[in-house]
């Protein structure tokens, strides 16, 4: 479970150029929930998923996961939640584009370490099928469509099955065909049991979650089911 309260988020505190990303947000998200997030530009969503990720740090209030206190863990600690219960799709999916598709998806499990290469092969080609891209693996990523590589990135977030996606704007620049694709693919990740977490200001993609948020200027709604 996912549980935020009262967190704030300021960048370049104390600057003439202070922004208040995250203004006392609270949040409880529950295992195998599907949530949307949605906001206008600028309202904190991509600061939102990346304090949820571990990636960002925070400068007060509480962020407990399973209630494991994020403020409290050291570096490597940190690096280790990141990689086993968090799987990220980032806003511009962050692919290497001269790798190939399997690569891509590799990298989670070598961050990982002690994962042998056989293991290694098992799992990227599982969360391939899952995304329907295994006949792709051995493709640069680089020459594949705007939606396959939307579909990569989210194979590489689930890789290392872990317990919560956190996916940001993950159809933006795509058709509504390829949409419905990429949402299919979500819900089915969550009814396997796993917590997603998408941002988007798109009403097609909030209805297919079950629940919703919106946040504007850094300040959270209460979530409505849907
Ligand atoms: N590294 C940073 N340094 C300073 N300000 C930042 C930084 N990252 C984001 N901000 C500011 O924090 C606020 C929230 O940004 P954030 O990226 O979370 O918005 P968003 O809701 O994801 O927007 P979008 O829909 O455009 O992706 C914005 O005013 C933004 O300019
Ligand atoms: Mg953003």
């Amino acid at each position: 479970m996912i549980d935020i309260k009262n967190l704030s988020k300021i960048y370049n505190l104390n600057q003439n150029n202070q922004v208040v990303a995250l203004d006392n947000v609270s949040l409880t998200v529950e295992d195998g929930q599907m949530l949307a997030v949605s906001g206008p530009s600028g309202s904190g969503k991509s600061t939102l998923l990346n304090v949820l990720a571990g990636n960002l740090k925070y400068d007060s209030g509480e962020y407990f996961y399973n209630d494991k206190n994020i403020a409290r863990l050291n570096n490597k600690e940190l690096a280790i939640f990141r990689n086993r219960e968090i799987g990220m799709v980032f806003q511009n999916n962050l692919l290497l584009e001269n790798n190939t598709v399997f690569e891509n998806v590799e990298l989670p499990l070598l961050f990982a370490k002690g994962i042998n290469k056989a293991k290694r092969k098992e799992l990227c080609e599982k969360a391939l099928e899952k995304a329907s891209m295994l006949e792709y693996e051995g493709r640069e990523v680089k020459k594949l469509s705007g939606g396959q590589k939307q579909r990569v990135a989210i194979a590489r977030a689930i890789v290392n099955l872990p317990n919560t996606i956190l996916a940001d704007e993950p159809t933006g620049s795509l058709d509504s065909k390829m949409k419905q694709d990429i949402m299919s693919l979500f819900k089915k990740i969550n009814e396997n049991g796993t917590t997603v977490i998408i941002v988007s200001h798109d009403d097609f993609v909030i209805d297919c979650c079950g629940s919703s948020v919106s946040i504007k200027d850094g300040k959270l709604s209460q979530i409505i089911k849907n």
